[in-house]
């Protein structure tokens, strides 16, 4: 069995081919930072109009790899929201033509259900359940994963998402967009513990994540003067890993799932990376997470998702919805601050 899939959710176009034994055929991503760069994050409009000239070229260009037309694959699947909605109808359109086409399977995926099951992409020994931990450019949030389709929301951020959080205090010392692999980089030759920074929520009983107040402080630090770059870097990186853990810490206490797992863009960061596998072996949990090249956007996820729910049974209609806002746990309470990037 073979998936194409396709995304354009936010500031990367991306076409894959994955097969339903984990084989990832061809893939292809093509970001758009230079298009953004100037305007110090991602405008929608710009967004939207690029997708609509990338995609088809990555959608091409896959099926070559492959050496396989449209007609080889067994179902697209397509990202269908969350995300920015220009670009989100994007792909979702691409794939309903290639669907009705082809006369294939159309899947309607949700973006954060393609971070949500990435791990299992790469790890074909991760059973459901798991905790997650999502981090991305848009969402902070811990999920019980029990299954396909079945996810339980545990905590979310009441304010800014991790990777917004790593943008934002990147763009504050003086680096481009997008912030979080460059402030990591800068971070690199900082010392973590110069600069005095909050650690919101940390200890608190409440599950949830905060970190607007720690923007703030990065805020006051650089306007100051009185700290090197390298070391408010460092010592953002370390504040943000304080939160993390201490907020896993607090949902594996209140969970017996087995195993820990982490994806979205920011899990694509190391020392967010080696802080949970010490995290999940202190607490007796196995540990799992995609490479890096699996934890930013990319349609290998999605084609994996659209696997999934393909042997499940589960397709959708031609008039699946576009949906810039599409939690995994609908049951759960809407917190404020809820971001529309996933
Ligand atoms: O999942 P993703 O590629 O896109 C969304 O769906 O949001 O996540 C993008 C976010 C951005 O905020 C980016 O700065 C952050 O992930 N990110 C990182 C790193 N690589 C990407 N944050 C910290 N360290 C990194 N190495
Ligand atoms: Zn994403």
């Amino acid at each position: 069995m073979i998936v194409l899939g396709l995304e354009s959710s936010c500031d990367d176009s991306a076409a894959a081919l994955v097969t339903g034994d984990r084989r990832i055929v061809a893939q292809a991503v093509v970001g758009q930072t230079s298009a953004h760069q100037p305007y110090g994050g991602v405008v929608p409009e710009i967004a939207a109009r690029a997708h609509v000239e990338i995609l088809p070229t990555l959608i091409v260009k896959v099926l070559g790899d492959a050496k396989m037309s449209i007609h080889d694959v067994d179902a697209v699947a397509a990202t269908a929201g969350p995300g920015l909605i220009g670009g989100v109808m994007v792909a979702l359109l691409a794939g309903k033509g290639l669907a009705l086409a082809a006369g294939k399977p159309l899947i309607a995926v949700n973006h954060l259900e393609g971070h949500a099951l990435s791990p299992r992409l790469a790890d074909p020994d991760l059973d459901f359940p798991y905790l997650l931990l999502l981090v991305s450019g848009g969402h902070c949030q811990l999920l019980e994963v029990r299954g396909l389709g079945d996810y339980r929301r545990l905590a979310t951020t009441i304010d800014d998402a991790a990777g917004e959080a790593f943008d934002k205090a990147a763009k504050l010392l003086g680096l481009p967009y997008p912030g979080g692999p460059a402030l990591e980089e800068l971070a690199k030759s900082g010392n973590p513990t110069a600069v005095p920074l909050p650690r919101p929520l940390v200890g608190s009983g409440e599950p949830h994540f905060s970190f607007a107040g720690l923007k703030s402080a990065v805020q006051r630090v650089v306007a100051s003067g009185d700290f090197r770059r390298e070391d408010i870097a460092a010592g953002f990186q370390q504040a943000v890993v304080d939160c993390l853990m201490d907020r896993t810490r607090l949902a594996l206490e209140k969970s017996d799932v087995p195993t820990l797992v982490v994806a979205g863009g920011v899990a694509a960061n190391q020392a967010i990376r080696s802080a949970l596998a010490n995290l999940a072996q202190t607490n007796g949990r196995r540990f799992s997470v995609p490479p890096a090249w699996l934890c930013t956007d990319n349609a290998a996820m999605i084609a994996w998702a659209g696997a999934e729910r393909l042997v499940a049974g589960l397709t959708d209609d031609l008039d699946a919805p576009a949906r810039a806002r599409w939690p995994l746990d609908e049951r759960a309470e809407r917190v404020r601050g809820a971001g529309v990037k996933a």
